[in-house]
């Protein structure tokens, strides 16, 4: 038996954020707590969102002790926070960090500590078991698709170790795709950000399972991405390929339910060591793994993965593409075109580095679903190539 999961309510255009209130008072809540991070406060974004959405009978307190890599201490004082007011339901206004706090507050809110034991690793989600209060997400960036996600991640203080946790209870009761929340975001991030919708998008649509659905949205999610990021890079305030570039992002994180592959398995270790951020750490590696696999498919007469793989080189470049060896210098010029430099060297990275990395890259768990066995040889030879 396979389970598929698509995505929760969805409100997309222009100004979408003004239903979301009718929509919660049509639920008969009274009283949110909007979970967001320190920085949309100090543009006033926070601000200007919770005056959108308040009204007579609709109050919205802002909770903002949110760390870039989330902490189990801000969940913490968001449990805290949401239990010492009279709420009945919370808001995530953010990109991921805010996202996966507001989900695990919503969680906690509901269960007794520790937060370690809801561990999935450990089989924590079995532990998951209470109804929980309705969670409304707004994302001001468009990458992670954490909006319409299952998971939230977490530094448990005890180990210091990103703690994955997963409950379809997490999912989102709405998600607002409202593309004016996304104007101000500076330049290196919307370029960032995009390059990991697509490489959600890229990474689910290798994976070798029977997910026909997650395929076929992850397909369009690549073409949107290769027309729109452009667009947005060149004109940050085109407001249509904003859109275009917020429903790629929830397009990547319901398709990659199917699973992800190699480059999130090496970007991981380069956010956590190196604070890279995770959807540049992605586009540094994209060429490379794309190389590797491209030759794997290759040398061992891999009819299906080398049709796929034709299948994302035609996607990015828009229908040019004359031999498959040629789509990792296409893919490497795209990630160029939209102003990223490659180069690991240029980020901090160093040659000593790399045994390391290599090594964290193979215990990440996300290349378990990459469509071949990949070694920690494989990812120091990778790691080397980018350097
Ligand atoms: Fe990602």
């Amino acid at each position: 038996m396979i389970q598929y999961h698509f995505p929760t309510v969805l409100f997309f255009g222009v100004d979408s954020l003004n239903d979301l209130t009718p929509a919660i008072q049509k639920k008969g809540l009274k009283s949110l707590l909007m979970v967001t991070d320190p920085g949309l406060v100090h543009i006033g974004l926070a601000n200007s969102v919770k005056s959108t959405l308040t009204s007579s009978r609709l109050n919205i307190d802002i909770f903002d002790d949110v760390h870039p890599n989330p902490l189990e201490e801000d969940v913490t004082l968001g449990v805290k926070a949401y239990q010492s007011g009279d709420y009945d339901g919370i808001i995530a206004l953010g990109g991921g960090s805010a996202m996966d706090v507001a989900k695990t507050i919503r969680f906690m809110a509901v269960h007794k500590p520790p937060l370690a034991q809801y561990d999935d690793a450990v089989g924590g989600d079995a532990k998951i078991v209470n109804s929980m209060p309705p969670l409304f997400a707004i994302p001001t960036t468009a990458g992670t698709g954490s909006e319409v996600g299952r998971s939230s991640v977490i530094t448990i203080k005890e180990t210091g170790k990103k703690t994955i946790f997963f409950h379809p209870g997490l999912m989102p009761d709405i998600a607002v795709l409202d593309p004016k929340l996304t104007v101000n975001l500076p330049p290196h991030i919307t370029a960032a950000t995009g390059v990991d919708a697509f490489t959600h998008c890229m990474e689910a649509y290798l994976v070798d399972s029977f997910h026909p659905m997650a395929d076929a949205i992850a397909i369009e999610g690549m073409k949107m991405v290769v027309e729109n990021l452009p667009k947005v890079m060149e004109n940050p305030n085109n407001l249509d390929a904003r859109g275009q570039m917020l429903l790629s992002a929830t397009m990547g994180a319901t398709a990659f339910q199917k699973g992800l592959g190699m480059i999130h398995s090496m970007a991981h270790p380069l956010s956590a060591k190196f604070n890279i951020h995770h959807g540049l750490a992605n586009a540094l590696l994209i060429k490379f793994c794309l190389e590797f696999t491209i030759d794997k498919a290759m040398k061992t007469e891999n009819k299906t993965l080398q049709e796929k793989l034709n299948d994302i080189g035609n996607i990015i470049s828009c229908d040019t593409l004359s031999d498959i060896g040629n789509i990792p210098d296409i893919a490497g010029t795209f990630v160029n075109s939209i102003g990223i430099v490659l180069g690991l060297e240029k980020h901090g990275i160093q040659a000593d580095h790399i045994e390391k990395l290599g090594q964290l890259a193979f215990e990440d768990s996300c290349h378990a679903t990459h469509p071949f066995a990949v070694n920690q040889d494989d990812f120091h030879a990778v790691y080397t190539r980018a350097l």
